[in-house]
């Protein structure tokens, strides 16, 4: 371990503080390991926190990344850009939506829905129709807009005042937002399944309704799928599995399978409130990001490979019920596709994730008694029933 202590003496001193870093260092990967600066080796369930769809290095993907930095890397979006325009026509394709607006994060893309459903009703002459009804437990991200539709104590705190304009209901309750829809709300934003608070998946029918909520009054639908899109769940995007399409849908992580890129998906009909000059981005859709995440959308949207993710995801939960049977530390798993989650009986999930680590796995804790899974989609059985035995092992000496 000497070896990664040098560069943690290096972080401790000279980068903020702002993470809780486990003491390792990784510098390289391959599919569905990561090794240490020591030249340990990991099994990787944790895929950049659902960046890493493919695994680490994909070959398309670094070949695409390697062809498109010799060519071109960055122009401003003052021009067309092949690889932008290329990659859109894909995403609509295969999804609800008319028209993209490229970014670079989570964050970011959610921004830019709160700003367009703002602007659409402004464009309509409903000027006082700027709230937006967001849910508890939510994450959307750490700027102010998005910071301010995510009510969690944690993320707020300190950072006051917040943007005005929210309003937050519990998640998969449809009579709370019933409630809460006034006169001066312009929409409801909501995951799919809430990833960073615990893996929250909603009754069957709470999207179909909300959906229907929405559109009886006349309020738009914003889903953010920075977490659950790009084959995550089984599906291209989530909202396929609950029978809906939403107004506004926001995307990251999985799109560029590990290089930064974040969007914003919207009807034709909502997207045209973004006109010349009303937002922008840098950096956003440049040829780099859009040749990595096209080469990654080639692999990812074959309906070969997600049909195994929505098995490979059913096995993985299989397994986690058996282990729950078998292990009395183990209480409610839960998952669709490759996104799971455990809960723990009186044990802390963050030590058992640490466990892990030593044994060399890369779990995640999402709270002091919840374990989550989101390992790259090319995970396989061999890799998953690697995982069962080293936490039954665990769960075993407790
Ligand atoms: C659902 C969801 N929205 C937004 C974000 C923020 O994304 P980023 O960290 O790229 O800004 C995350 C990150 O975990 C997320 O899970």
């Amino acid at each position: 371990m000497k070896k990664n202590e040098a560069i943690i003496k290096l972080t401790d001193q000279h980068v903020f503080q702002n993470y809780g870093r486990y003491p390792i260092v990784l510098v390289k990967g391959k599919g569905m390991h990561v090794w240490d600066k020591a030249g340990n080796k990991y099994l990787d369930f944790l895929a950049g926190v659902a960046v890493n769809n493919l695994g680490h290095c994909h070959p398309k993907v670094v070949t695409a990344i390697r062809k498109q930095a010799g060519q071109l890397m960055h122009v401003s979006n003052w021009f067309h850009i092949e690889p932008q325009s290329l990659l859109a026509q894909k995403l609509t394709q295969r999804s609800f939506a008319g028209k993209i607006f490229f970014c670079n994060s989570g964050t970011e893309a959610n921004e830019g829905a709160i700003k367009l459903a703002r602007r659409y009703f402004y464009d309509r002459g409903e000027k006082a129709r700027y709230e937006i009804i967001t849910m508890q437990q939510a994450f959307h991200g750490r700027t102010l807009g998005s910071m301010a539709a995510t009510p969690q104590d944690k993320i707020q705190k300190g950072f006051g005042p917040l943007l005005p304009g929210f309003k937050y209901v519990p998640f998969d309750d449809m009579a709370a937002v019933k409630q809460a829809i006034t006169s001066k709300t312009c929409a409801v934003m909501v995951e799919p399944i809430q990833g960073e608070t615990g893996v929250n998946i909603p009754h069957k029918r709470y999207l179909k309704e909300l959906r229907a909520l929405c559109t009886r009054k006349k309020i738009l639908l914003i889903l953010d799928e920075v977490q659950t899109g790009f084959g995550r769940t089984g599906t291209l995007f989530a909202y396929e599995n609950f029978g809906i399409k939403p107004d506004i849908m926001t995307l990251a992580k999985g799109l560029g399978c590990g290089f930064p890129i974040g969007a914003l998906a919207a009807t034709d009909k909502v997207a045209r409130s973004f006109g010349p000059g009303t937002h922008g981005s840098t950096f956003g859709g440049n040829p780099l990001a859009c040749s990595a995440a096209l080469a990654a959308f080639q692999v990812l949207s074959q309906k070969s490979f997600l049909r195994q993710v929505q098995k490979t995801g059913q096995y993985f939960l299989s397994q986690l019920q058996e282990l729950s049977q078998k292990c009395p530390a183990v209480g409610k798993v839960r998952g669709m596709g490759l996104i799971l989650a455990m809960d723990l009986v009186e044990a802390s999930a963050p030590e058992v994730a640490r466990e892990c680590l030593q044994l060399g796995f890369l779990v995640n804790a999402t709270g002091p008694g919840t374990l989550r899974f989101i390992p790259p989609l090319i995970v396989t059985r061999k890799d998953i029933d690697k995982l069962i035995r080293t936490l039954e092992r665990i769960f075993k000496k407790l």
